[in-house]
């Protein structure tokens, strides 16, 4: 089911020493019926590395296991959607228009389609989820069930030859390997495309303790500074640069071929190892603080619930050890997660309308990243005496 990684991912050198460790983890995606069968466990620890700063899982899970049947819908919110307006006009700006898009990785289809009525000429989505795939062939944005490696990258150059704009939001950070990813990135890119890869930003993980996005398909945690060394070699250069707010902070990466641009964004970051101690000891911390609020609350005959059911939850539920005994059940948006479990837990995932049926005392906001849309939604819940716990960036009892 995973292979151990002991070679840096943008650098290729073995001296990688480990500074974050949650031990054996369920996959943070897999939700199962409570008896269905599910994929396993495997280690969730990080290595950085020493040479360009890379911090990195010191296993690879089999992708096809992680992501052929893939249970995260791209969000259907007004956060979301301002932040594909955001992206929208950063391209503009930059590009001066749409043309052809590539998404790579592109779930649903959800942000082509955005981009299709803003004027994009032709849209093609690639993301090896079947499931997905097909659900965004039959909502009208044409996509390729494939994964993206160098024979996909071939077959998309036939379909659509250099496209204007290829955009990899959240893609990047899944990759095994990088050195594949961006070989099969220059069969695609033409000489005038621009090309985003977004990304969670390892120094606002790191900074926010975050340690919520780290779970096994997040392979890697980027620094500017690693990318530009795995950069070296190929035939593009970092644009620029620009830096996101949606789930606790991503950064933006927008590269071009060497040969349309030919000085690298002078723009760097800075992250040691002991950033990294310092992390997984503030981590370890805020582990113990949801425990205890929670569980205090619980022995006081409170009700507690959590509200999301995103991968950030299952690291947060496992690493705290919770069961049904202290999360009752936990709320969520996506029909693919209904009557499931929270991977690693006996805990059942609800509609969210059922916060205000079962009113539970606390609500635990795993989907704290949405955390002013979900309060506005249910100031309902609130107004009748409900709260919600907020773990990131501190916790918090609104
Ligand atoms: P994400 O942080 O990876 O986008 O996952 C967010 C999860 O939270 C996803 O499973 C959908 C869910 N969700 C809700 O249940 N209610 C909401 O209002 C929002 C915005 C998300
Ligand atoms: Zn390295």
């Amino acid at each position: 089911m995973y292979r151990v990684h002991r070679q840096c991912r943008a650098c290729n050198s073995g001296d990688l020493t480990s500074v974050f460790d949650l031990g054996i983890q369920p996959l943070a995606n897999n939700f199962c019926g409570l008896h269905d069968e599910h994929a396993g466990y495997a280690p969730l620890e990080v290595l950085y590395c020493n040479q360009c700063s890379l911090g990195q899982l010191s296993v690879v899970v089999d992708p096809e296991i992680m992501f052929s049947n893939y249970a995260y819908v791209t969000s259907a919110s007004a956060t979301m959607d301002a932040h594909f307006e955001a992206l929208y006009h950063d391209l503009m700006s930059n590009q001066g228009s749409l043309g052809d898009v590539l998404e790579i990785g592109s779930n649903d289809g959800r942000l082509l389609s955005m981009l299709r009525h803003r004027g994009a000429t032709g849209i093609l989505g690639v993301d090896p989820a079947a499931n997905l795939a097909a659900a965004a062939n039959v909502f009208g944005v044409p996509t390729l069930g494939k994964e993206f490696d160098i024979p996909t990258a071939e077959k998309i150059k036939t379909m659509m030859p250099y496209p204007n704009v290829i955009i990899a939001r959240h893609v990047f950070c899944h990759c095994p390997n990088w050195h594949n990813f961006l070989s099969a990135l220059q069969i695609v890119a033409g000489p005038k495309t621009l090309i985003l890869i977004e990304v969670p930003h390892a120094e606002k993980m790191l900074r926010n303790v975050e340690f919520d996005t780290i779970y096994h398909e997040h392979t890697s945690y980027l620094t500017i500074k690693a990318l530009k060394i795995a950069l070296q070699g190929t035939n593009l250069v970092i644009d620029l640069i620009r830096r996101y707010d949606i789930h606790g902070g991503t950064i933006g990466i927008y590269l071009r071929r060497a040969d349309d641009k030919r000085t690298s964004s002078t723009t760097t970051d800075n992250v040691t190892l002991e950033d990294w101690r310092v992390f997984g000891f503030a981590a370890v911390n805020r582990i113990g603080e949801l425990r205890n609020a929670v569980e205090a609350r619980v022995l006081q005959g409170k009700t507690v619930c959590g509200f999301g059911a995103s991968a950030k939850c299952t690291v947060w539920l496992n690493a705290c050890g919770f069961s049904q005994k202290q999360i009752s059940f936990v709320t969520d948006t996506t029909s693919l997660k209904m009557g499931k479990t929270v991977p690693g837990t006996d805990i059942p995932i609800v509609p969210e309308s059922e916060l205000l049926n079962l009113k539970p005392d606390y609500a635990v906001l795993f989907a704290w990243n949405y955390k002013a849309e979900i309060l506005e939604k249910f100031k309902e819940y609130r107004e009748r005496g409900g709260k919600f716990i907020v773990p990131v960036p501190k916790l918090e009892i609104v």
